[in-house]
């Protein structure tokens, strides 16, 4: 398996209980590296920016009000199968699915304040690591 690269935010909800450290040491220990990382309260502008492809959604005002509302810690996180890796560390979206042992069914409080996001796959990692990162930020 390749080494791949993702894309992880550290979310409000987390920032806010202190979790940064906690969260990033559960994804190194997944065998995770963190090669680019910063702390950022985005405008709801950005977060809209971020999530345009859930623009449709009901839950489109409430998630980027919410992604707005505090400190979110992204990251570039790289290792061999990363994108598949993060989300299984991650847990399903919604805590009440997420399997132990996850950092959704440790911190998560609901589906929208659900402390981490990652990227679904390839072309989405790319364009989020992009989104947030030069290419000099990143140093694996
Ligand atoms: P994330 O991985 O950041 O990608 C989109 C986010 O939308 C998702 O995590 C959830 O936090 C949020 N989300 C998904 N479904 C709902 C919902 N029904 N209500 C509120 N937020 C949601």
């Amino acid at each position: 398996m390749a080494i791949e690269r993702t894309f992880s935010m550290i979310k409000p909800d987390a920032t806010a209980r202190n979790l940064t450290g906690a969260i990033t040491q559960m994804l190194e220990e997944a065998g995770l590296r963190v090669v680019a990382s910063r702390r950022v309260w985005m405008s709801q502008r950005q977060a809209e920016a971020f999530y345009a492809v859930h623009k449709e959604r009901p839950f489109f005002g409430e998630l980027t009000e919410f992604m707005s509302s505090g400190p979110t810690v992204v990251q570039v996180l790289e290792g061999e199968n990363a994108i598949a890796k993060n989300r299984e560390v991650m847990g399903a979206t919604n805590p009440a699915d997420a399997a132990e042992g996850t950092i959704r069914k440790r911190f998560a409080n609901s589906i929208g304040e659900n402390s981490v996001h990652g990227s679904d796959a390839p072309e989405t990692a790319a364009e989020e690591i992009a989104f947030w990162f030069a290419g000099c930020d990143v140093v694996g």
